[in-house]
């Protein structure tokens, strides 16, 4: 900086005394200077009601009325002094703040060389450099947060606060900014205006109304009002952007040194995005806005300030594999404008929507909508602001490394326990799956990469973003495509209810089954149409469609491959052709997850779909046994007219799955799903088909005989003579036996939904005394009522079993209720 010559620094010294008295309320020299080690010394405007100093702590120099700060060199916090801080009116025209500890430009007004003689801060608070008469600068021009009576705010103009900004649209709209890019309140107030504007301005009226100006209106149009608008003789109302991101009306009765709140632009202020910062999550106590971190896997980035946000303890990306999602209930991510127009939008279920994000390399965060929408989007950039409260319909999941931790001092973000955080109850095998998808997500990408950047790479069509895998947004396939997948064909995997179904390497190497899809009447568009429903349709339990292809008459799906086939093979096939013999933990969780992939068909999806199909070659298992429910869907393809549920004709099924009222021509409803799953049920404890069954027992079916079985109390005879070398949870095989009898019932009418069915089976309802499942046999039945009385499975068990092991109802699941 200038070094100053001795004899004009007495010349300084001379006028700044001169405005330290303050009775000198003229125009202010070049050469005078404000320090902060004097709090005294100020420059003030003729009447006193405005004075520019610094502050009482010196944390700024400001322009204050009476007291309250209405603009503040440099902005806040980019302004901030230190106490032995000095203002100094150069010579050249410059004004310049410096920190005395280190003697750097904290702020300046950058008019030197304007020809700037003098400097003035008038009656309406606005501190001006003149050149003679005419204005080079002001403080109403070179704002900061505050806008005053007088003061015209146009497009040019922004109030700034943090990282929060403010602006006037030249269509009139007043918007609300984070970091220049989320635009989180955008308003026309009087939406009655339709109008353009040539240059309009914003200006506060001294009575307290925000108005509009503009050389097309009139009159001024009124955007609000304060709510103390026209009362009083000495008050000035001034627009605040304040640091918490909302912007308000004050009014400040002179002398008073209180600013009390007149309007406020977003009244939930936990709407504001970005309040609580980077994954804080914003709630309310009584009345105040307060944050908190989504759970013992976050630490305060400043423990001081819960508004700077929250930390993953663990990074993901030090993970290694172990993603999860944390159930956060009653939050939502915010998304605002551009985000929103950039983000996927999906309509799923809660599962799926956490089930995407986790499976999803790049999302951070995803949004369930439980208020009939099924809405859910995905957070992708690694900036969230949550939103918590009771009111709200909405569930969210963040990704964080497990095990993911319950919040212990909920209460400190103002939610009780109760209703407060809760995990997924499956986040192992949701890891186990989010880390394989994962893999095939990177896998794609790094396909995608090559191929971009080698045009002779595979040469495949740019339909392939590794986004729509994770997505699940449709991949359409050329037949030539499929051709080249199955390499013509050749390798055959089984064949299914509706044609052959190949195995296929997909152009970014994944292993996929190609299912082919024969005697499909639908036209192009009703066909997509179908597709897109299944496509859309993602759980844990349910086969994963990748994509498809439509071309004339070809037409296929392609599914993720499950390694381990089908049901069927391990229970059905001689030991010799697995290997090995599922044991009973396998096949009660073979029998949940099917449950649970039909039940979220039937009641969770969007698109209510009816299997129509279920038997154990439409289960399969992945590489943990876990089961996969195939084949979903295909239904509708051969049944175009009848897509409701409860109206599905006509069922390709293997007959002894079919439910009685089927042959009949009877309307066929979920509840002939639930009599399918309830011969599987019964086919998974004894190993046997219901065919085979049929020759031992005289014909009879495999749920008389069962029923038959289970009277006389012999449940070692129903249950798999190969589960009977190891332990077996005989009050799971109660259940399950049970339930299966329920299921199996000849009126449709008496057989559980399939939620109902997975909360049974899950320990969670109690399951009554099954009738038997046919009518023929009622006269077997002792008392035969059917409204059999709440008898607890335990004590009626003929089998002794072992302690009762809680965990299964503790373990109450989402997908069951
Ligand atoms: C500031 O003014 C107060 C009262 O007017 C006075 O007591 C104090 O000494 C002054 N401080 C300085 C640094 O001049
Ligand atoms: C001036 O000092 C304050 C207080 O120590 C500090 O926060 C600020 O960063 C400093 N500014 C510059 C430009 O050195
Ligand atoms: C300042 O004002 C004078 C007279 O109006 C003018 O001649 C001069 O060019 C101005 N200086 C600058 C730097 O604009
Ligand atoms: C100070 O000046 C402003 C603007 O000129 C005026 O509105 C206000 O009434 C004046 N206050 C006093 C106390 O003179
Ligand atoms: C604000 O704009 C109005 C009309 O556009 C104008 O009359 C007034 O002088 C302007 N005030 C300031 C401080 O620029
Ligand atoms: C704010 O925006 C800038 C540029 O648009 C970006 O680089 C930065 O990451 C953003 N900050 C946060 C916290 O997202
Ligand atoms: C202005 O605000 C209205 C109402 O909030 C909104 O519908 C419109 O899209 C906004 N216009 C612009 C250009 O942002
Ligand atoms: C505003 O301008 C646009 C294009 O400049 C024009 O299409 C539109 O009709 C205009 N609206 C009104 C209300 O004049
Ligand atoms: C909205 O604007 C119209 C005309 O521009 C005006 O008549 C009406 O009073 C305004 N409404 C409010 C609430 O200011
Ligand atoms: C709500 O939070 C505010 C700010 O953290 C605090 O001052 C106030 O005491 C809290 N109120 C209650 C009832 O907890």
């Amino acid at each position: 900086m200038e070094v100053m010559k001795p004899p004009s620094a007495c010349l300084f010294l001379f006028i700044s005394l001169l405005f330290t008295t303050n009775i000198l309320a003229a125009d202010i020299l070049p050469g005078a200077t404000l320090s902060a080690s004097n709090p005294n010394q100020s420059w003030s405007s003729p009447n006193n009601t405005f004075s520019l100093s610094f502050t009482t702590n010196a944390q700024f120099l400001a322009i204050t009325y009476h007291g309250i700060p209405i603009w503040k060199a440099g902005g806040d916090p980019g302004g901030a002094t230190d106490s032995t801080a000095t203002l100094h009116f150069l010579p050249n025209g410059n004004l310049q703040l410096l920190n005395g500890s280190t003697n750097s430009v904290v702020w300046q007004s950058n008019t030197a060389g304007l020809g700037v003689t003098s400097a003035i801060l008038d009656d309406s608070g606005n501190f001006i450099l003149k050149n003679g008469t005419v204005p080079v600068w002001s403080t109403f021009n070179d704002l900061t947060d505050t806008l005053l009576p007088t003061q015209n705010f146009t497009v040019k103009h922004i109030l700034r606060s943090g990282s929060y900004s403010f602006r006037l649209l030249s269509s009139g709209n007043l918007t609300l900014t984070w970091n220049d890019s989320i635009v989180y309140y955008n308003s026309l107030l009087n939406l009655s205006m339709n109008t353009n504007f040539t240059s309009p301005s914003l200006s506060i009226q001294s009575i307290g109304t925000l108005s509009l100006f503009d050389s097309i209106l009139s009159s001024p149009v009124i955007m609000a009002y304060s709510s103390d608008y026209a009362e009083g003789s000495d008050v000035l109302r001034f627009v605040k952007l304040d640091s918490d991101g909302n912007l308000r009306i004050y009014s400040s009765a002179r002398g008073s040194g209180t600013q009390i709140v007149r309007w406020v632009a977003v009244r939930d202020q936990c709407q504001v995005f970005g309040y609580c910062g980077n994954m804080g999550i914003c709630s309310y106590n009584d009345s105040n806005p307060i944050c908190g971190c989504p759970s013992e896997n976050f630490d305060r980035v400043d423990p001081e300030d819960s508004r700077k946000g929250c930390k993953r303890k663990v990074e993901i990306s030090s993970c290694s594999g172990r993603e999860t999602m944390l159930q956060l209930d009653h939050v939502k991510f915010l998304t605002y404008p551009p985000e929103v127009a950039s983000q996927v939008f999906l309509y799923i279920s809660m599962s799926a929507c956490r089930f995407n994000c986790l499976a999803g390399g790049s999302c951070v965060a995803s949004t369930s909508f439980s208020d009939g929408t099924n809405m859910c989007y995905l957070k992708l950039p690694d900036f969230v602001s949550g939103y918590q409260s009771p009111a709200l319909p909405s569930t969210s999941y963040i990704k964080v490394c497990s095990p993911g931790m319950l919040n212990p001092s909920a209460s400190s973000i103002g939610i009780e326990k109760d209703n407060g955080w809760k995990l997924s109850g499956r986040i192992l095998p949701i890891a186990v799956i989010g880390t394989i998808l994962g893999v095939v997500v990177l896998q794609g990408g790094l396909w995608w990469w090559c191929r971009r950047n080698n045009p002779t790479f595979g040469g495949f069509s740019a339909r392939y973003e590794p986004l729509e895998y994770a997505s699940g947004a449709p991949v359409q396939f050329s037949y030539k495509e499929i051709q080249r997948a199955t390499k013509g064909f050749c390798d055959k995997l089984g064949e299914g209810g509706h044609g052959a179904v190949y195995r296929g390497i997909l152009p970014n190497g994944n292993v996929a089954a190609v299912k082919q899809l024969e005697d499909i009447e639908l036209g192009e568009k009703n066909f997509k149409l179908v597709i897109a429903t299944i496509i859309s349709t993602h759980h844990l339990n349910l086969v994963r469609v990748i994509g498809f292809c439509s071309e004339r008459h070809h037409r296929f799906l392609v599914y993720e491959l499950v390694k381990n086939g089908s049901l069927y093979n391990f229970i059905f096939m001689s030991n010799e052709w697995a290997g090995k013999v599922l044991n009973w933990q396998y096949r009660f969780n073979i029998a949940l997850g099917t449950a649970r992939g039909i039940a979220y068909l039937h009641e969770e999806c969007r698109d209510c779909i009816i299997h129509g199909s279920i038997k154990p070659e439409n289960i399969l298992l992945d590489e943990n046994y876990n089961a996969k429910v195939s084949d979903f869907g295909l239904a509708k393809l051969t049944n175009p007219n009848d897509d409701k549920c409860g109206t599905l004709r006509s069922v390709r099924g293997t007959r002894e799955h079919v439910a009685p009222e089927c042959p009949a021509d009877l309307p066929i409803t979920s509840k002939s799903d639930v009599y399918s799953y309830g011969m599987v049920l019964l086919e998974i404890v004894s190993g046997r088909r219901n065919s085979e069954v049929s020759a031992q027992a005289n014909w009879e079916k495999l749920s008389l005989w069962a029923y038959q079985e289970y009277q006389k109390g012999n449940l070692e005879a129903i249950v798999d003579q190969r589960l009977l070398r190891h332990e077996l949870d005989m009050e799971q095989v109660m259940r399950s036996i049970r339930l299966s009898f329920w299921c199996t019932q000849e009126q449709s009418s008496e057989r559980p939904m399939m939620g109902k069915v997975v909360q049974m089976l899950e320990g969670i309802i109690e399951i009554d005394e099954p009738p038997a499942p046919k009518a023929a046999l009622e006269r077997s039945v002792s008392g035969s009522s059917r409204t059999s009385s709440n008898v607890n499975v335990l004590s009626t068990s003929r089998v002794s079993a072992p302690a009762f092991s809680s965990s299964s109802s503790s373990h109450a699941n989402r997908a069951s209720s």
